[in-house]
């Protein structure tokens, strides 16, 4: 596998030794996969709608991606929507079962620590009438299984909850709370959020008996702006837009092909070799740990054991997370604070908070996220400048 970042296309690579450390923000696109984006754009770029045999070659490709990618999380070719990333996934799955359902009920159910295009949707849905119940976690993260057996109502529409954390990599008991759903509030669908996990982990709609779960290309070497909703058959669905009938009028609007073969092609890549990247994630993260426990004293790590392997949170008390990240930066490391789309923000992780961090430890964490990209070797060189970063920024707040 040679990834995007060995080609030396982008002339600060050559220049300052770069080390990406934020693969849960995003990953860089494998050659293979912009390879097959590359065919789409400048050759068999028709319109899957068309009648034409170039039309018919593009509905062709885009059924041979729905197909891989369906299977991929345990279903049917027919049962899987493409939409412009997980963020939009996620939105069709809750408020899609929500607003197409709200005769039968009013409540859904969902965690503390969800990522906000599943919050956010909630929080949209309870302005529309609903009621949603937020769960809280332990301090590992995990949901917990009683409060869910609690809240479980007769007419609760839907459960959200996702399989991996994006800020510490706590995996969730995604095949117990499936259980639990369907033998409390049999009539209740289950979302997954699976954006963090489909790759890395087994995903399985049957073992969790999920009816919907999201998923989403750049996460996994795969161009952004995809991503894909799978939905059982039969599983209700209102569209959040209104068009054509693409994707059976549950996702109107021509296609992103190009994103859609890049998606597929990132899907094979990565299934073919799952176990693979998931045993060198392990030992990447492992090797990082070791490294940073010895250089660095006084430090918690956040994530538990047994999170996925290529996520970990660790939190450098008398250091502000935000300064650190941008010390990094100097010598061409890619950390973060937490996630993505949460880092430009002041208040503190709200996933953080739910597993009863204070807002002080919060200020002083990083989250660092590996793909089969990394070396030990930069790990190696990540760490020495951490220790240097953490501990000069430690003497400048002692002096305060
Ligand atoms: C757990 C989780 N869900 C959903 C999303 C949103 O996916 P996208 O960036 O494709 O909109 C992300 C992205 O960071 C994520 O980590």
């Amino acid at each position: 596998m040679r990834f995007a970042a060995e080609t030396g296309t982008v002339m600060r690579r050559e220049i300052m030794r770069q080390v990406y450390l934020d693969n849960s923000a995003t990953t860089a696109v494998l050659p293979e996969v912009a390879a097959e984006m590359q065919k789409v754009l400048l050759d068999a770029y028709g319109n899957p709608s068309s009648l034409h045999t170039m039309g018919v070659e593009a509905e062709r490709i885009k059924n041979a991606a729905r197909r891989i990618l369906a299977e991929a999380c345990g279903g049917r070719e027919e049962e899987l929507i493409f939409t412009s990333g997980g963020t939009e996934a996620n939105n069709l799955a809750v408020k899609g079962v929500a607003r197409r359902l709200k005769r039968r009920g009013r409540h859904l159910i969902t965690t503390q620590v969800e990522h906000p295009s599943v919050l956010y949707a909630c929080r949209a849905l309870e302005e529309e009438g609903f009621s949603v119940t937020y769960l809280p976690v332990d301090g590992t993260g995990r949901v917990r299984l009683d409060a869910l057996e609690e809240a479980l109502q007769e007419d609760t529409l839907l459960v959200s909850v996702m399989h991996v954390n994006n800020e510490t990599g706590t995996v969730m008991p995604v095949a117990e709370i499936g259980r639990l759903v369907k033998e409390k509030a049999p009539e209740a669908l289950f979302h997954v959020d699976a954006v963090q996990s489909f790759g890395k982990l087994p995903v399985s709609a049957g073992d969790w008996q999920a009816d919907l779960i999201t998923i989403s290309a750049h996460k996994i070497h795969g161009p952004k702006g995809c991503g894909a909703l799978w939905r059982r058959a039969g599983v209700p669905l209102a569209p959040l837009f209104h068009g054509g009938d693409q994707e059976a009028g549950l996702r109107p609007g021509t296609e992103n092909m190009a994103g859609i073969a890049g998606f597929a092609a990132a899907a094979r890549l990565a299934l073919a070799e799952q176990s693979k990247r998931a045993a060198g994630l392990a030992r990447l993260k492992e090797f990082f740990l070791r490294a940073v426990f010895a250089a660095i004293p006084d430090i918690t790590v956040n994530s538990p054991k047994e999170a996925a392997p290529h996520i970990v949170s660790i939190t450098f008390p008398g250091v502000k997370g935000e300064v650190l990240v941008h010390e990094l930066t100097r010598w061409g490391i890619y950390v973060s604070t937490g996630s993505a789309c949460h880092s430009r923000r002041a208040d503190p992780s709200h996933v953080l908070l739910a597993m009863g961090r204070t807002p002080k430890e919060i200020e002083a964490t990083l989250r660092f996220s590996f793909s089969p990209l990394n070396t030990e070797a930069e790990l190696e060189y990540t760490v020495e400048k951490l220790q240097q970063a953490v501990a000069h920024l430690r003497r400048l707040t002692r002096r305060k």
